[in-house]
């Protein structure tokens, strides 16, 4: 299974292993720069069948610090396509980017908010702060609003010229798009809050503007966060009712996460701990999930696949440790992976 392609669209992945997007808060302007070339260009190298660039603003407020990556200019584009031309010209690797706006979340160092001088005043849905030492947001108007959906389209067209194969747009771990879906973060009373229907119309109208952009050979995935770990909030059967509202949508993939948007809640940590939230997510809306958390063994992976439970695997931190582990799996697995020409003496044991 690890290492069946699979296909979404025109864009086919040579096996099921995913670099999860992860910042790095190592960009000067939003740009990305050697260190990102490297860090990327490294996991194509290893194997691995699709990467997803860090979370990327769709405008500088978008950022969780003033070292994030963005992409709301053309120099930030062609910066990024110099590391997809790199990936497609040197891996058999697909790679795709987050889209994303941070909300209320950001404007941060350290996980600390910084002050409005240092950093910029946060927008929301909701004039309620993630923590409750740290600036009230500035709450969108309509019009705000539909300028951050103009924001992720535009982000997309950038994206899509830049060469990248997949989309993903994240709506997970508390940022903006996860602040208007939760009940907790968005007590709006116009057509944005209020019912299942209006908290998710602001992902959805951002989820058709993007597709204006995309074509058969560009993949969208939409991050969420399964549940929120939350009394009245944000719950795993609201998700398996979004990813069916998704997929009628042209989304391909959901990549169920957890948490993020309500400070000091309780998560269960354990080996796979977010893997029965895609397992609900695939089986009850019958959408390609991908699982993510605390997935470190290939046998553990393999299992996933084998029970049904995800369709793709994404890795976070094990990727930042091992960037060959999709190559070591194939090694261990007896299974086809690309491994650069360069390095094949290696491949024969010594
Ligand atoms: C350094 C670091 C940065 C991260 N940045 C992002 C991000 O940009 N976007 C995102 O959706 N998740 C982000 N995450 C979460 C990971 O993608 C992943 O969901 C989480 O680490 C659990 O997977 P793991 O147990 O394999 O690390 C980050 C995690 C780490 C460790």
């Amino acid at each position: 299974m690890l290492y069946t392609p699979v296909t979404f669209r025109n864009v086919e992945l040579k096996n099921r292993w995913v670099m999860s997007p992860m910042c790095m808060y190592s960009s000067e302007d939003g740009l990305p720069n050697d260190f990102h070339f490297v860090h990327y260009g490294s996991r194509a190298q290893g194997g691995t069948g699709l990467l997803i660039v860090e979370a990327t603003g769709v405008e500088p407020r978008g950022r969780i610090t003033n070292h994030c990556m963005g992409i709301w200019n053309d120099e930030q584009a062609k910066k990024l396509q110099r590391i997809v031309e790199f990936v497609h010209k040197n891996s058999e690797s697909k790679i795709g980017i987050q889209l994303s706006h941070s909300g209320r979340k950001g404007s941060t160092w350290n996980t600390k908010q910084i002050s409005v001088e240092e950093g910029w005043e946060t927008i929301a849905p909701s004039p309620i702060p993630y923590h409750p030492t740290e600036r009230i947001p500035h709450v969108l108007t309509l019009e705000e609003i539909k300028e951050q959906v103009m924001n992720f389209r535009e982000a997309a067209r950038r994206a899509v010229e830049a060469g990248f194969d997949v989309i993903e747009i994240h709506a997970a771990h508390g940022y903006l798009i996860h602040q208007f879906l939760s009940p907790l973060s968005n007590i709006r009373t116009d057509e944005y809050g209020g019912s299942f229907e209006n908290r998710t119309r602001f992902l959805i109208e951002i989820v058709d503007a993007v597709n204006e952009e995309l074509n058969d050979n560009i993949a969208l995935f939409v991050r969420i966060s399964g549940t929120e770990y939350a009394e009245n909030g944000w719950e795993i059967e609201d998700s398996v009712e979004l990813a069916k509202v998704l997929k009628n949508h042209s989304v391909d993939l959901i990549d169920v996460s957890s948490g993020g948007n309500i400070h000091g809640v309780k998560i269960p940590l354990f080996e796979g701990y977010q893997v029965p939230l895609a397992s609900q997510v695939r089986n009850e809306a019958d959408v390609r999930t991908g699982a993510v958390g605390l997935i470190k063994k290939v046998s553990h992976a393999e299992e996933i696949l084998e029970k049904g439970d995800a369709d793709l695997i994404f890795i976070a931190r094990e990727m930042l440790r091992n960037p060959y582990i999709a190559v070591q799996g194939s090694f261990e697995m007896k299974e086809e992976c690309f491994f650069p020409n360069q390095y094949l003496r290696a491949k024969i044991s010594s």
